[in-house]
């Protein structure tokens, strides 16, 4: 059970979490999240590719993208909810759409275990955050490579993931931008010392080197299409990434 029919009280996330969040009293070293991402995958063979990193992913990341928001088209809301029918992974659903208050609770109601959309795509980003928190859905922030994290800072209380592009939201394949690092130093901070229960997802060129800058940066979560599809044997990359993730993670002061 990984979707939006938990029941209010107990959050969804919390059967996905294995290891507590930084968070106020801190002592713990977050949970590293490896999520591969669907669309650097086979699409004539999706359900197989998806069960295929069951084993080591800890969620499956789902690029949704409408041609507006991002001039690429991808997977859409049926192929989202023929996927939860064959695998178990909690979904981490990516929407890379205009106007994603039209579509995102349906997304929540196809079982996604959290559902992320653009901060400058939304009239209203808090209030569309509380609608997935109110199906006991997590709400995430995305902030793509020309938006400023600043603006949004005040926000994440409402928010349970922040998604900080490491390339232009789009396509896959890209090169890491090392650059854009800055902002998930500035919103670790921030979290930080907020105290804030937040995941923070760094998503594009991310491989068995690029992971080690971003959770040295502050990410506790990852998203990989390239790097785990392209490899012969994803199950294997999703570890090296964990080991990367993991060590860095340690040396972070
Ligand atoms: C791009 C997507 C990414 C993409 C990452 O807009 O949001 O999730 O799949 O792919 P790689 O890891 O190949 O950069
Ligand atoms: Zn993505």
């Amino acid at each position: 059970m990984h979707g939006a029919r938990a029941g209010p009280a107990v959050p969804a996330y919390a059967c996905a979490v294995t290891t507590p969040a930084r968070g106020a009293d801190g002592p713990a070293l977050p949970a590293v999240i490896i999520a591969p991402s669907l669309l650097a995958a086979d699409f004539a063979r999706l359900g197989d590719e998806a069960t295929a990193v069951e084993v080591d992913a800890d969620w499956l990341h789902i690029d949704v993208m409408d041609y507006h928001y991002v001039p690429n088209l991808t997977i859409g809301l049926p192929v989202v909810q023929s996927l939860r029918k064959v695998t178990s992974l909690p979904f981490d659903c990516h929407l890379m759409i205009d106007e994603p208050a039209r579509w995102a609770m349906d997304y929540a109601e196809a079982g996604a275990l959290n559902v992320s959309f653009h901060a400058e795509a939304c009239d209203d980003p808090v209030a569309l955050a509380r609608a997935l928190r109110s199906e006991g859905v997590m709400a995430g922030l995305a902030i793509d490579r020309d938006t400023a994290v600043e603006p949004y800072l005040e926000l994440l209380p409402h928010f349970d993931t922040l998604l900080i592009m490491t390339i232009k939201a789009g396509f896959g394949g890209q090169a890491f931008m090392p650059e854009l690092l800055d902002k998930v130093r500035t919103a670790r901070r921030h979290i930080d010392s907020g105290h804030l229960q937040l995941r923070l997802e760094v998503d594009g060129g991310v491989d068995e080197n690029t992971v080690i800058e971003a959770a040295l940066a502050g990410a506790d979560a990852f998203v990989s299409g390239t790097a785990v599809y392209g490899a012969a044997d994803p199950g294997a990359a999703i570890r090296a990434l964990r080991r990367s993730a993991h060590a860095a993670v340690s040396n972070r002061s």
